[in-house]
């Protein structure tokens, strides 16, 4: 695996896998998906300054460098891209704006985080212009923007959805899980079995009542939403939504937790009936 600290030495054409570092098995399940699609996968790590809504949560993100350069030779990384924030933000960069799905769930409570999502997304693409690029589903609001970002700037580069990684608990997993305890993690698990309860459920309210339910008899988790969105344009679903997925945020001991999981099409009264 090749290290480089600008595009300037990477050729056109490879797989894509930005991250911002403190890398884990979720990402290598990212990589490894790349490998299977080219001979070329650049992973880049760049902690974007523009998607903290707060100078805390940017101090407080973990950096395991050693660490990530062993996960990412291990799992099929042919080029790891580390940039200077001068490369992505030379003078002169036009910040994006994310558009209404960006100030919605997630958008609502970290404002201005998508629009600095859809910024760095954009620069780095203009500075590698890969083929295809690879995103976790794991942060779906994340995904369906940049879905969105690729139909209207980046018809060429494909956008390829990665399935989400669990713990044997189903915590989905993320960077900022390293921030948990070990019992904190198992109180986490909570989100996965709202989300398991939704699933299977007849209707919108009945899957969004379970959800409240579950999360609301577990002490300590502090929910922020639990709710059933329309996959193409996260607006909220209603029974007749053919792409139903449920969504949960909240709070854990100071440690915000997302997670979703699309609804069984066949158990509920959706468009595919
Ligand atoms: O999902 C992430 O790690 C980041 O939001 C991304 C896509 C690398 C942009 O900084």
């Amino acid at each position: 695996m090749k290290i480089v600290n600008s595009a300037a030495e990477l050729a056109d054409g490879c797989t894509f896998v930005p991250t911002m570092g403190a890398l884990h098995a979720g990402h290598a399940s990212l990589f490894k998906l790349a490998k299977g699609k080219s001979e070329f996968v650049v992973a880049s790590i760049f902690v974007n300054p523009l998607q903290f809504e707060n100078s805390k949560d940017l101090e407080l993100y973990p950096h395991t460098p050693d660490r990530d350069i062993e996960i990412a030779r291990d799992s099929g990384v042919t080029h790891l891209w580390l940039p200077q924030i001068s490369e992505i933000y030379p003078d002169k960069t036009v910040n994006k704006v994310a558009g209404p799905i960006g100030e919605i769930f997630e958008g609502a409570n970290r404002i201005g985080h998508f629009d600095g999502v859809v910024t760095v997304v954009s620069r780095l693409f203009d500075l590698l212009q890969p083929t295809q690029a690879i995103f976790g589903e794991k942060d779906f609001q994340q995904l369906v923007l940049i879905k969105n970002l690729a139909k209207e700037s980046y018809k060429h580069i494909e956008i390829i959805a990665a399935p989400t990684i669990r713990e044997s608990g189903g915590l989905a997993l993320s960077s900022r899980n390293i921030r948990l305890s070990a019992s904190d993690r198992k109180t986490a698990t909570v989100i996965y079995s709202a989300l398991l309860a939704a699933k299977d459920c007849k209707t919108i309210n009945a899957a969004r009542t379970a959800m409240l339910q579950i999360c609301s008899q577990q002490p300590g988790f502090i929910l922020d939403y639990a709710e059933i969105i329309d996959e193409d344009n996260f607006k909220i679903a209603t029974d007749s939504t053919s792409k139903q997925r449920a969504i949960i945020a909240g709070w854990l001991n100071g440690v915000r937790l997302i997670d979703n999981m699309q609804m069984n099409p066949s158990a509920g009264n959706t468009g595919a009936q």
